[in-house]
Parts: C-alpha cells; sequence; structure tokens
C-alpha cells in the first residue's frame, strides 16, 4: 500500500529563481527562504510543490526541508527564522507546538488549535491552518461538488478533524457528525467549537449512522495502514462521495470499501494537499497560484503515468 501522510514524498530541495533558470545560480542570500519543517520529512512533498507554484507565478524564492528533533521544534523555527526565513509550512508532529510559538493565530487556526502555516515578519509570527481551506476548494473546485446544505460525517478527531470543521461550518453545510474511534475525542473536539458560529449543526456520534450522509470525510490515519474506520456499509452506500484526506498510488482501504459498497464516487486527498499548500503559498507571496497543473503533474507522477501536457 503506497498510501501517505499529507507532507510524505519525496521531491528535492528546491531554490528558485525563474530568470535565473538555466544561467546561474541564486544567491541564497537576496532571496526568500520557506521550509516545511517535521519529523520526519525527507519525503516531503513541500518543496517540489511550492517549486511549481513559484515558477507559474514568477516568484523568486527558495523552499527547503528542515528536519527538526522532536524536543527541538522551537529552536530550529528560531534557527530558520534568525537566517531570514520567511515562512514555514509545518507538519506531523509539530502542528499543536506551532499554535503555542506563534504570536498571533487566524481564527481558523485558533478553532482548530494547529497550525500549519507561519508567516515571519516584523509584527511577530502568524499561525494559521490552510488545511480546511484546502479541503473545502479541493470539494468544491476540483471535484463540484457544492457544500451547502450536505450532511456530512466527519471521521476522526485529530488535528485534521479539528482543521476543517470551521471551514465546513462556514462553508454551509447543513450538518457535521464526527465519529471517532475513542468517542470521547469526539466530544472533545465538539466541545471545543463551542464558541464558533452554526456549532448547532455539529454534534459527537456514539455511533455511525447508516444513513442521511450525503458527503463523508475520513480524517483518520487509518489509511497509512492500510486500514479503515469502520462505517456501516449502507452509510457508504447511500454518500454521494467518500473523501479520505490520505493519498496513495491505489486506492485506501476506506475508499475501496467505499466503491465496493456503492458509494457514487471516491477521492483521495492529494488535492487537498496541493490546495492546502496553495493557501500557504497566497499568504506568503500575495498571489494564488493555479493548483489545476500541479496537481495533474503530481496525480501523475504518483500513480505512474506519464503527465500530459494541455493544449495551450
Ligand atoms: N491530504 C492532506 O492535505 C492532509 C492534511 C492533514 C492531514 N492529513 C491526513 O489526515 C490523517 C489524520 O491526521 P491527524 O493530524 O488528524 O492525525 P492524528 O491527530 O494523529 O489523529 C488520528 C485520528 O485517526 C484515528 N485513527 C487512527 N487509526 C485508526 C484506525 N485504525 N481506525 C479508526 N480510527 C483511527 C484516531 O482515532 P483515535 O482518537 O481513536 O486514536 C484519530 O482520530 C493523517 O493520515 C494525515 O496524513 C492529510
Amino acid at each position: 500500500m503506497h498510501a501517505h501522510a499529507p507532507d510524505s514524498q519525496a521531491g528535492g530541495p528546491q531554490a528558485i529563481d525563474p530568470q535565473a533558470a538555466g544561467s546561474r545560480a541564486p544567491d541564497p542570500k537576496a532571496i526568500d527562504r520557506y521550509a516545511v519543517v517535521g519529523h520526519p520529512i525527507a519525503h516531503s512533498r513541500s518543496p517540489q510543490i511550492h517549486a511549481a507554484f513559484a515558477a507559474q507565478t514568477g516568484q523568486r524564492l527558495a523552499y527547503d526541508r528542515l528536519l527538526a528533533p522532536l524536543d527541538g521544534f522551537a529552536a530550529t523555527v528560531a534557527d530558520f527564522r534568525a537566517q531570514g526565513g520567511r515562512g514555514l509550512n509545518v507538519t506531523v508532529p509539530f502542528k499543536l507546538e506551532a499554535a503555542a510559538l506563534a504570536d498571533t493565530l487566524t481564527p481558523r487556526a485558533a478553532a482548530a488549535g494547529a497550525v500549519n502555516t507561519l508567516v515571519f515578519s516584523d509584527e511577530g509570527v502568524l499561525g494559521d491552518n490552510t488545511d480546511g481551506v484546502g479541503l473545502v476548494r479541493d470539494l468544491e473546485g476540483r471535484l463540484a461538488c457544492p457544500l451547502a446544505g450536505r450532511r456530512v460525517l466527519l471521521l476522526g478527531a485529530g488535528g485534521a478533524a479539528r482543521g476543517v470543521v470551521l471551514p465546513l461550518l462556514e462553508a454551509g453545510v447543513a450538518s457535521i457528525g464526527v465519529f471517532n474511534r475513542t468517542r470521547d475525542r469526539a466530544r472533545e473536539l465538539v466541545a471545543a467549537f463551542g464558541q464558533a458560529p452554526r456549532t448547532s449543526a455539529l454534534a459527537a456520534l456514539d455511533d455511525c449512522p447508516s444513513s442521511g450522509i450525503d458527503l463523508i470525510i475520513n480524517a483518520t490515519s487509518a489509511g497509512l495502514h492500510d486500514s479503515a474506520p469502520a462505517v456501516p456499509h449502507a452509510c457508504l452506500a447511500g454518500a454521494q462521495l467518500a473523501y479520505d484526506m490520505v493519498y496513495g498510488a491505489r486506492p485506501t482501504a476506506f475508499l475501496r470499501e467505499a466503491g465496493e459498497a456503492g458509494c457514487a464516487r471516491v477521492s483521495d486527498g492529494l488535492g487537498m494537499l496541493v490546495e492546502q499548500a496553495a493557501e500557504s503559498f497566497r499568504l506568503w507571496r500575495g498571489v494564488l497560484p493555479d493548483t489545476a497543473p500541479v496537481y495533474a503533474r503530481l496525480r501523475a507522477e504518483i500513480d505512474g503515468t506519464p503527465a500530459t501536457t494541455p493544449a495551450r
């Protein structure tokens, strides 16, 4: 099974200078530096994605991987900033520490209690969470699945589930039922959103429903181990879309089960990965890249098929 965490595949560290490409190496002091920090980090796809965004938008920047020791996240961030770093993506297992480290949190990061994007400026450190907007854009854009009025079943109650609740509510879903293997964590998640608007639409579930669900989002990490959360087949069969945040060359166990049960459509989380990166890029650079060609290229690479070049 080749399923992957959001940020867990190869692509070389990137120094990107569209003007100088092919002529001379960029001066590292003269370009804005960004990185993704995590543990492990060697297989992150983020440098590749941000290189593609930079080339497409004509932005001059460098984007690397930073391996932080498990007990050295804050020191790694401080070093990077002291060397002139402009921003970081944050991945497993540091998203909670990143929220604690930020001077200011965006409302969606505060609601999630987790940060995947840090922006450094003279005003301090801003922490944001772009996972939720990434999911919403992938669903409503690439998958053409409007969210207004949809009844959502959210599987899982970890950081990824927390990150998507507010953006889903803001997108106008009719309801979000949160079902988690450890029931108390689902209750804690719902309680944490007590102050947010429209929380009456949010409920922790003790049992997985067998009907009345339009969209099932798997925000568990079960797919990384080729297993799936237990969802009644009738529930899978009745849904219009089953979405797994984990992605890979083969459908995850959850997506295979959904397809076999008769769910109308299934999708993995590669599009969310690209969209959350695009929103980080927008925060740093003020321009939102076109994600479609970047998604297509990554999809082809992961699936092992050559990308087709769209006609101009
Ligand atoms: N595509 C993207 O851009 C993107 C973005 C963010 C995250 N993700 C993916 O989303 C997944 C979750 O991330 P996270 O940060 O929320 O992780 P996390 O905080 O560690 O939470 C893991 C969740 O998965 C549940 N779980 C784990 N194994 C399970 C199993 N075998 N059966 C049922 N439930 C299981 C846990 O349930 P318990 O509480 O019972 O342990 C918990 O709810 C990861 O695989 C991550 O790679 C993808």
